[in-house]
């Protein structure tokens, strides 16, 4: 009873200590932010977290306002004791983008990616032993590569297509969400573009589960204890990373025996070995980033890196085919032209390129739906963002490229594709706004890749499937999820259009 008393006659020292936190922290606050837009007040300890779960829309939106208010271009916000900036001027991004370094800006990529995917990750890396890595793998994006993969990608988009129509045709009644039947179908096409054959039926299963397993604990809190999710996904990633490395052990040998490469480890180890060889040839030992373990942790970066962002690209192709049937018409046409189902052979890199006017399509929903909107950065030292305002270390900025978008080009709230056309080549004109793929040192490495593969999903989508969007209230405004989908997950009714599906050998 006495220490109840007690306590409660501290209560007012008690309480006023806890207003004086909060006041401080309103300060620090304010004193970080400045003469930058952005909300006045933030609540104590958790800022404007809340809103920003509750309707990531709308808080990016605002956010966005705040940012026109002024001649800026950038506003302020405060979410979990993190002082963050939205930057909405593309010539600010570039800054961001170009300053990445130990002593400037650090790439994010996932709130608890150093501990979940470790500390290794190609974007965690900077300058020359960076630009080193990007030499090495440059091997495993050369057209000649590229058009290896095309024939891969088309053998599981069709199988994939047939699983979907046969889904809609079962509940002719029911549309069907696409998000995670696109997202399916990515897996399978980046493991088999990258590691396929090394992979037997057995260790398949376990991957897929391993990366089942990974992606449920990215969405959870880092809890590193038994039984939790987050322990579950960073012993998955172990396991999936011991695998890789041992299909590039075995795409060593492979190649070694004088096999031409057949998936993108092939392609990657065939300039290792060469790399590997010259050394040991000058007497020298055996070069940075080539043992089996570290290519294994950068495999399962890529294989990560191509998941989200290009299910969302797809999802949107579709959904802004749905709503432009005179684009989608275009899209018909010109694909007829050069390829037919009924020729069962694939789509080949000659006629892929000259899908002329579907690329248009593809790069236009890249631009107009940007699948990651934000490209956050950390600032690991103060940094002087203009001439009057200096960005506070710890600060996170989160460079808009999806704002990039709607400036410059012309008539930007357009769907366009044609602006991409050779008469007008605005990719050309306005490349500084086309940020989609990020810029500077760590611009996306598949990013000739994911336009491919965008290309091929659109052209054998389209002309094997008459689909209908499931048309709701606000199906086609924008979720987070962080990557951005339509709000329905892309309800669809899907019919076969051809006489029959090809079967690609
Ligand atoms: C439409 C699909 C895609 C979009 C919109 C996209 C977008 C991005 C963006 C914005 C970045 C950060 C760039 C920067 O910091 O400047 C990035 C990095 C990266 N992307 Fe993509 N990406 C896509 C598909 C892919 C695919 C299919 C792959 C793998 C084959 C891939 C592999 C990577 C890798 C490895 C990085 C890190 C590069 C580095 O840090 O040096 N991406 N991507
Ligand atoms: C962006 O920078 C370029 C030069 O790099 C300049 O010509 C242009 O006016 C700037 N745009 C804005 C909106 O400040």
């Amino acid at each position: 009873m006495e220490f109840i008393w007690k306590t409660l006659s501290y209560t007012p020292y008690l309480l006023s200590l806890l207003f004086f936190l909060i006041f401080l922290e309103q300060i620090s606050y304010l004193k970080k932010k400045r003469h930058i837009p952005g909300p006045t007040f933030v609540l104590p300890f958790i800022g404007n977290a809340i809103s920003l779960v509750r309707d990531p829309t709308k808080f990016w939106d605002l956010q966005s306002s705040y940012a026109k208010s002024t001649s800026g271009g950038f506003s302020a916000n405060y979410i979990v004791g993190r002082f963050i900036l939205f930057i909405r001027s593309t010539n600010l991004s570039h800054k961001i983008f170009s300053n990445v370094r130990p002593d400037a800006f650090h790439l994010v990529g996932h709130p608890f990616g150093k501990k979940l995917f470790g500390e290794h990750n190609l974007i965690y890396m900077f300058g020359q032993d960076h630009k080193d890595l990007r030499r090495r793998i440059a091997p495993n994006f050369t057209p000649k590569a590229l058009s290896t993969y095309i024939s891969i990608q088309q053998i599981i988009i069709l199988e994939h297509l047939k699983s979907w129509v046969h889904l809609s045709s079962s509940t002719p009644m029911d549309p069907i969400p696409l998000r995670f039947l696109c997202r399916d179908m990515n897996l399978e096409t980046s493991q088999e573009v990258i590691v396929g054959p090394y992979l037997s039926k057995e260790s398949r299963q376990r991957f897929n589960k391993d990366y089942n397993f990974f992606n449920v604990g990215l969405m959870k809190l880092p809890i590193d204890f038994p039984g939790f999710a987050f322990r579950n996904a960073r012993l998955a990633v172990l396991r999936l990373v011991q695998t890789l490395s041992t299909c590039a052990e075995e795409s060593k040998s492979r190649i070694n025996a004088g096999y031409e490469p057949v998936c993108l480890i092939d392609f990657w180890m065939q300039e290792n070995l060469r790399e590997i060889a010259a050394a040991k040839h000058a007497g020298d030992e055996d070069p940075p980033h080539s043992s089996s373990k570290e290519i294994g942790g950068h495999l399962f970066d890529f294989l990560f890196a191509a998941q989200d962002a290009s299910t969302s690209s797809l999802l949107w192709a579709v959904t802004l085919l749905d709503s432009h049937p005179e684009v989608l018409a275009r899209v018909r046409e010109e694909v007829a032209e050069v390829w037919t189902p009924d020729s069962d052979t694939s789509i080949t890199t000659d006629q892929l390129r000259e899908m002329r006017y579907t690329e248009a399509v593809a790069r236009e929903v890249v631009r107009f739906r940007a699948p990651a909107t934000m490209v956050p950065h950390i600032a690991g030292e103060n940094f002087q963002l203009t001439e009057d305002y200096t960005i506070p270390k710890g600060t996170i900025v989160f460079p808009s490229v999806f704002e990039s978008s709607f400036q410059g080009f012309v008539e930007p709230d357009r769907f366009d594709p044609d602006r991409f056309m050779e008469e007008r080549q605005e990719d050309r004109v306005y490349k500084k706004n086309f940020l989609a793929f990020g810029a500077g040192a760590h611009q996306c490495v598949g990013q000739r890749y994911a336009i491919n593969h965008l290309v091929l999903f659109i052209a054998l989508f389209t002309s094997l499937i008459d689909f209908k969007r499931h048309r709701t209230d606000g199906c086609d405004d924008i979720a987070y999820v962080p990557t951005i989908c339509p709000k329905d997950d892309c309800k669809v009714f899907l019919s076969t259009r051809c006489r029959r599906f090809p079967s690609l050998s």
